[in-house]
């Protein structure tokens, strides 16, 4: 079902766990299945310095938010807010059709977490308490 780049992003996830005091933060749900991911983010003068993941989430998901949150370390925050999940898919050289939604989550995740950075930059607080289903 799944090639063999997802396999080893999944069997050998990067950028797992949770950054304290994150400069962003994102949590989305999946409306397909349920669950859960949370992406959150060191940023310094708009220049994404870490990402890490965290999901309640299938194979697909963790293999996606591992490679979404490598890609967008290095990137400015709007050079990360153009990456789309096809092109996630498209670095991990595909994923089974009814896999798709899945590769939504790290997507989502990663543009509320710059969301949330901007509205803190902005002196703005985003309440984070409820989990937005994409
Ligand atoms: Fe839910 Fe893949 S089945 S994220």
């Amino acid at each position: 079902m799944y090639n063999q780049k997802v396999l080893e992003a999944f069997a050998h996830p990067q950028n797992v766990g949770e950054i304290e005091n994150p400069d962003g933060e994102g949590t989305v749900g999946n409306a397909t299945c349920g669950d859960i991911m949370r992406i959150t983010l060191r940023i310094e003068n708009d220049v994404i310095k870490d990402a890490k993941f965290q999901t309640f989430g299938c194979a697909a998901a963790i293999a996606t938010s591992s490679t979404a949150t490598q890609m967008v370390i290095g990137m400015t925050v709007d050079e990360a807010l153009k990456l789309t999940n096809a092109r996630v898919v498209e670095e991990l050289e595909g994923l089974p059709p009814q896999k798709i939604h899945c590769s939504v989550l790290a997507e989502e995740a990663i543009k509320k977490a710059i969301e949330d950075y901007r509205a803190k930059q902005q002196g703005k607080n985003i309440d984070k308490s409820n989990v937005e289903y994409v």
